[in-house]
């Protein structure tokens, strides 16, 4: 089945609305004519409203990078995925490894979020990944198809569609040692058997998978020729608009 390409830049805390809305409609103006590729931006939630007017009518998906469990309610600081939805965010990354490490973030609240965002009609990117001391101790496989058990374990197989899963070693990440694209193809191989043995084949094979971790313009089109990589949640390299569209550039040619 073939699988739509997928790349996400995550912005994290970097620029002003106002840089942001204009780095925004520069990438939009770079891949208006690609219609062969999903390309989402995930600006700072203060950020979110001028890009998403920025990119009004682009070809562009706008999400958030945190939401809360609930729709709204006493809790200080954080994000409705009611009021993301209403705003026209289509996406939401979930348990991204800064906040896993940062923020405490449990497996448990993962899943919160992940069903709370599914239920307001949000769709997540899922990340997973383990650090260098479970990969150097051989346990990245199992870290991985963990933390995808206790994510996943409550979402049915018909919001499976909905459901992206980035698979961002945590030792990759914003330290420019990416991942071989055999080390990342093994474990989204991993990733994929998991899908076909918890939801069955064809969710499995529907399922677009993105690795992320120190992606760059160079080495984007070896690890997107992978063949269970169908796509990439880019940090750095999505601050440069030139760099960020020659990896959507490799990911449709892929
Ligand atoms: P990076 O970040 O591309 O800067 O390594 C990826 C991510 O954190 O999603």
């Amino acid at each position: 089945m073939g699988r739509l390409p997928f790349i996400a830049g995550n912005w994290k805390m970097h620029m002003t609305p106002a840089e942001s809305a204009t780095l925004a409609e520069d990438i939009a103006e770079r891949v208006a004519g690609f219609h062969q590729v999903t390309v989402a931006l995930f600006p700072t939630a203060l950020s979110v409203p001028a890009v998403l007017s920025a990119t009004r009518g682009t070809t562009l998906a706008i999400g958030i990078q945190e939401i809360e469990v609930v729709s709204q309610g006493a809790y200080t600081g954080s994000n409705s995925p009611t009021t993301a939805r209403s705003m026209g965010c289509e996406y939401f990354l979930v348990g991204h490894s800064e906040r896993r490490l940062r923020y405490c973030e449990t497996d448990d609240r993962v899943a919160q979020r992940l069903r709370a965002g599914l239920d307001t009609g949000l769709l997540p990117v899922l990340c997973v990944g383990e650090s260098l001391a479970e990969r150097k101790a051989g346990t990245a496989e199992a870290v991985v198809c963990g933390q995808l058990q206790r994510a996943l374990h409550a979402v049915a197989p018909d919001q499976m569609p909905s459901v992206t899963i980035a698979y961002e070693p945590v030792w990759a990440i914003g330290t420019g040692e990416t991942a071989t694209p055999k080390q990342a193809q093994d474990i989204h191989a991993c990733i994929r058997a998991w899908l076909t043995e918890t939801f069955g084949s064809s969710i499995a094979a529907a399922t677009r998978l993105q690795y992320g971790g120190s992606v760059n313009a160079a080495n984007a089109a070896d690890l997107l020729s992978a063949p269970d990589i169908d796509g990439a949640l880019v940090g750095g390299a999505s601050l440069n608009p030139a760099a960020f569209t020659a990896i959507v550039t490799a990911a449709i040619s892929a």
